[in-house]
C-alpha cells in the first residue's frame, strides 16, 4: 500500500516510524513532513489545509491510504472533501469527517453530546456576546477556580483557568468579543475538576474499537507542572493509576457510550479518538475529546504498540476492526520534548542542532526542525522528542533524559522532572 501521513510534527514522525515496519507498506509519503520523516519516506511540500494540492499528490503518488495527524484539516473537512470527489473514492482515510471532528472542533457540541449520553464530565454552561450578562452571573454562582474555554480550535491556547471572579468576568468578555477570533464567540464555562489527567486513545471503525496504550502528558512549561500551558513537554506510558478497574470504568462509562452516541446520531467515524480524562478519586471524567492522536503521547505509545499498525488501520478503513487485536508491550515508554528557549512565548528559530547523532538506546522524533545545507536547525517551539523504553517509566525516563542532555542548540530547554508525580 502507498500511505500518505498528513502533518509535520513528532506525532506524524512516530506514526511513520511504526508504519514503516509493516510488510503491507509499499511507499510512504508525508504532507509536508519534516527532516525526520524524510528518512522514512518522501516529504511532499503541501499545506495540509490546501485540499486541492492534497488531491493532486494523492493521484500523482497513487496513494491508497491517507492518515490525518493534526486536527485542523479534520475540522476543515478533509475527509468530506475526498468523499465527495469522484476521483478519490478509492482512498482509505483514517480520520473522521467534519461531523465527527466536531467532538474536538466545538467544545459546546462535545459538552451537549456528553450530556445526551450520560458521559461523565464537568458541569457547564455556554454563553455568547448576547448572553454575556448571564455569563457574569453564572460565574458568580459557581466556585473558583473558573474554567473558561473557547468553543472552537485555538491552537491549544483556548482554555483559561482563573482564580478571581473579576478577572474571570473580564476574561469572559474579552473572549466573547474576539480574543481567540471566531473560536471564542461562544465560551464554555466549566466546573473545575480536581484530579490527575491522563490520555486514552482508541482506533475505531464506528462499531468496534481497539484500545491503545494510555499515556500521561505534561502540559506546563515549568518544573513541577507550573507556568504556561504548552503543546506538551513530555509523556509517559503506562500510567500507574490506570489499572484494570479504572480502565473498565473508562470503557463502560466513556468509550462505549461515546461510540453508541456517534451511531445514534448517524455520525460515521473511522479514525482515532483521544479522550482527555481526569481521575477524580478513582472515577474518570472527560475533560475533552480530540479527533486524532496526541502529541507528544504518540511518540511514547508507538514504542509500546506491538504488531502491524498498518494492518489495523486497513481493517478500520474496511470496517473489519472487530477481527483484530493489538498487542501492548509490558515495558514502559517515556518521551521528553526538547523545546526552544522562550517557548511557549516568543522564541527564535534557526539554531544549529548538534549531538543528535550521539543519541543511543532511544528514538528521536522530529517536531520542529529543518535541514539547511546539510545542517539540522530548530524550526519551531517544540524541536525534538526523545523517546525511550525501559522496564518501568523511571528507567525509560532516565534513558530519555541522558540522551536529551547529549543534544545541544542555543536556548535548549526541557523538563527534567517528567513523571515526577508518579510512583
Ligand atoms: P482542554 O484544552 O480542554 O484539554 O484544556 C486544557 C487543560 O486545562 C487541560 O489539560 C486541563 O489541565 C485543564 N482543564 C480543562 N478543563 C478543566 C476542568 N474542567 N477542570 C480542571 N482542569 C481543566
Ligand atoms: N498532548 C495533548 C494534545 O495532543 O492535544
Amino acid at each position: 500500500m502507498n500511505v500518505l501521513i498528513v502533518g509535520s510534527g513528532g506525532r506524524e514522525h512516530a506514526l511513520g516510524w511504526k508504519i514503516r515496519q509493516s510488510p503491507l507498506l509499499t511507499h510512504l509519503f508525508f504532507a509536508p513532513g519534516n527532516p525526520g520523516t524524510s528518512e522514512l519516506g518522501i516529504n511532499l511540500a503541501v499545506d495540509p489545509e490546501n485540499f486541492s494540492d492534497i488531491k493532486r499528490e494523492i493521484l500523482e503518488n497513487e496513494i491508497d491510504m491517507m492518515i490525518i495527524g493534526p486536527e485542523a484539516p479534520l475540522v476543515a473537512g478533509i475527509r468530506d472533501f475526498c468523499e465527495k470527489d469522484p476521483d478519490l473514492q478509492y482512498v482509505k482515510i483514517i480520520g473522521p469527517g467534519k461531523a465527527g471532528a466536531k467532538l474536538e472542533g466545538s467544545k459546546d457540541f462535545s459538552k451537549q453530546f456528553m450530556g445526551r449520553y450520560g458521559i461523565p464530565t464537568a458541569g457547564y454552561a455556554s454563553f455568547r456576546k448576547e448572553t454575556a450578562e448571564e455569563g457574569f452571573r453564572y460565574l458568580k454562582s459557581i466556585r473558583p477556580p473558573f474554567v473558561l474555554k473557547a468553543d472552537g480550535l485555538a491552537a491549544g491556547k483556548g482554555v483559561l483557568i482563573i482564580d478571581q471572579l473579576e478577572y474571570a468576568q473580564d476574561a469572559l468578555w474579552e473572549m466573547l468579543v474576539g480574543k481567540f477570533g471566531e473560536a471564542s464567540k461562544t465560551v464554555v464555562i466549566e466546573e473545575f475538576l480536581k484530579g490527575t489527567e491522563l490520555s486514552v486513545f482508541i482506533l475505531t471503525d464506528g462499531s468496534s474499537y481497539i484500545l491503545f496504550p494510555e499515556a500521561k502528558d505534561y502540559k506546563r512549561i515549568g518544573i513541577g507542572d507550573t507556568g504556561l500551558n504548552t503543546g506538551g513537554m513530555g509523556a509517559v506510558s503506562p500510567v500507574p493509576f490506570a489499572d484494570a478497574a479504572f480502565m473498565e470504568k473508562v470503557k463502560t462509562r466513556i468509550i462505549e457510550p461515546t461510540l453508541e452516541g456517534l451511531r445514534t446520531e448517524k455520525i460515521e467515524y473511522t479514525g482515532f479518538i483521544f479522550f482527555g480524562l481526569i481521575n477524580c478519586d478513582g472515577d474518570p471524567f472527560v475533560i475533552e475529546y480530540n479527533a486524532r492522536l496526541g502529541d507528544p503521547e504518540t511518540e511514547a505509545i508507538m514504542l509500546r504498540t506491538e504488531g502491524d499498525l498498518l494492518e489495523l488501520l486497513n481493517a478500520a478503513a474496511e470496517g473489519r476492526l472487530s477481527e483484530k487485536q493489538m498487542g501492548i508491550s509490558d515495558h514502559a515508554a517515556a518521551t521528553i520534548m526538547l523545546v526552544s528557549g522562550g517557548y511557549p512565548g516568543d522564541y527564535e528559530k534557526g539554531k544549529i542542532i548538534s549531538g543528535y547523532d550521539q543519541a543511543e538506546d532511544c528514538t528521536l522524533f522530529h517536531s520542529g526542525t529543518r535541514l539547511e545545507f546539510g545542517k539540522l536547525k530548530t524550526n519551531g517551539g517544540r524541536v525534538l522528542a526523545v523517546s525511550a523504553t525501559g522496564k518501568d517509566i523511571h528507567e525509560a525516563l532516565e534513558k530519555a533524559r541522558s540522551n536529551a542532555m547529549k543534544i545541544s542548540y542555543e536556548g535548549k530547554y526541557f523538563r527534567d522532572d517528567i513523571g515526577f508525580d508518579l510512583s
